[in-house]
């Protein structure tokens, strides 16, 4: 079957679907030929042609329990009926200290603070903060610089398409936030094509890092942020030894790491 090149026009939009800004999608397309789904169950989505569509990336990574669970629906309506909302500044309600009670009991060594956000892109601005703050309130207020890798995606708030790597989420917006470096990404098919598991080349990217600190010095730069498996620039496994590198050259320069 030939594809359709052309764009098609606003008026084989479909009127209702018009006020909708829809992220990273090209609109247009979408809105005269949709791809809508209605309900979903477990691992299957409905579409509003009736059929069942297999979610395999778990509704891009936050539905990993699966739809519609019997369980968490209920958990919800009771929330919902009990206290739908109640701010937590300056008060509080018992949920999230619950909550954060849980996940530090669950999270290794001394992971034991949470703080709460609404989003991806709103947890990597607020720890690119924290780890500004932090040395700041230490007395190394000039540990600032941030550094990012090539092909990374971080959200896309201002810190994130900063410390991220894909080219065309970070274009559009000038200077973004200044003093951020990036590592190189670790995809190679020459070396890596067809490997199972943890590619056993590339682990020497990571030292890349040593010749950025030695570039600003370690004593201007607060924090290096990597996704352990990339995954919005297709899913890349970090390479044997990598993260524990990069995990060790950030220990040996008091810098802060995030993966
Ligand atoms: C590593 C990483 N950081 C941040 C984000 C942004 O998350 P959100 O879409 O919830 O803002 C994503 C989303 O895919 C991500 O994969």
């Amino acid at each position: 079957m030939v594809q359709e090149l052309t764009p098609p026009t606003t008026t084989s939009i479909r009127p209702e679907l018009e006020a909708f800004w829809m992220p990273f999608t090209a609109n247009r397309q979408f809105k005269a030929k949709p791809r809508m789904m209605v309900a979903a169950k477990d691992m299957y989505y409905t579409t509003e042609d009736d059929r069942q569509v297999l979610d395999g990336t778990a509704g891009l990574w936050c539905v990993n329990a699966g739809h519609s669970r019997t369980r968490i629906v209920e958990a919800v309506q009771k929330q919902v009926a009990t206290l739908d909302f109640s701010p937590t500044f300056q008060m509080g309600h018992p949920g999230p200290f619950q909550v954060a009670d849980r996940l530090a009991k669950m999270l290794p060594g001394d992971l034991n603070h949470i703080f709460f956000t609404n989003s991806g892109s709103e947890a990597v601005d607020s720890a690119l903060k924290i780890a500004i703050a932090y040395h700041r309130a230490k007395g190394d207020g000039t540990r600032q610089r941030l550094i990012g890798r090539e092909r990374g995606y971080h959200g896309v708030g201002f810190g994130g398409i900063s410390v991220g790597g894909i080219g065309p989420n970070r274009k559009f917006y000038g200077s973004l936030i200044p003093g951020v470096d990036h590592l190189p990404h670790t995809h190679n098919l020459e070396h890596n094509a067809f490997t199972k598991g943890q590619p056993q080349w590339g682990a020497h990217l990571a030292d890349e890092l040593e010749r950025i600190v030695a570039l600003h010095d370690a004593s201007n730069i607060a924090a290096v942020i990597v996704e352990p498996v990339a995954g919005s620039t297709g899913v890349l496994i970090p390479p044997q030894g990598y993260l524990q590198r990069l995990r060790q050259i950030c220990d040996k320069h008091g810098i802060f790491v995030d993966f």
